[in-house]
């Protein structure tokens, strides 16, 4: 089981959309039992509180449903639960790092895995739900052929 935990800000635009573009894409692959997928937020500003409508509809644009979820604040505990943490921007990493630390090299930023490396614009500020998406997007896809290049055939279902 390799268990999977998307970070943003809110926990209710970047990160529910990593998490639910991740799930389908390691659905569609087949690969949806060897996973634990989830996402939080460094901020506990929006905890309770179902994804942004504007995320949810450009989910649901690509026919991908976020029904049930709701934002998480990322916690200490997190950290042991999780093999990859990925955030969307570096001064998420910085958050994470104050409240869990990362002993064991398990945080990363998201679009580090693409040719690509750049912090996901915050959408809540940009109003730009599309180019998130792609952007989100791409960095799953790439953080998935990482993950089928440098496992182990037997872990891979
Ligand atoms: P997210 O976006 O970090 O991608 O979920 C934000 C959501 C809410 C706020 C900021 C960013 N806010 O300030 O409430």
């Amino acid at each position: 089981m390799i268990k999977v935990m998307f970070i943003c800000l809110g926990n209710i635009c970047r990160s529910p959309m990593a998490e639910f573009i991740f799930k389908d894409l390691v659905r569609k692959e087949g690969l949806d039992k060897n996973f634990e997928i989830s996402s939080a937020g460094t901020s506990a500003e929006e905890e309770g509180n179902p994804v942004y409508p504007l995320a949810r509809s450009e989910l649901e644009r690509h026919g991908i449903s976020c029904a049930g979820k709701r934002a998480k604040k990322y916690e200490p505990s997190d950290y042991a639960n999780a093999d990859y943490i990925l955030a969307m921007e570096a001064r998420h990493v910085r958050s994470i790092l104050r409240i869990s630390g990362d002993p064991a090299g398990k945080v990363h930023r998201l679009a580090d895995f693409t040719p690509n490396p750049h912090d996901i614009a915050d959408p809540w500020y940009t109003r730009d739900f599309p180019t998130a998406y792609k952007d989100i997007y791409q960095g799953c896809a790439a953080f998935l052929e990482y993950l089928k290049k440098t496992l182990p055939a037997s872990s891979r279902g």
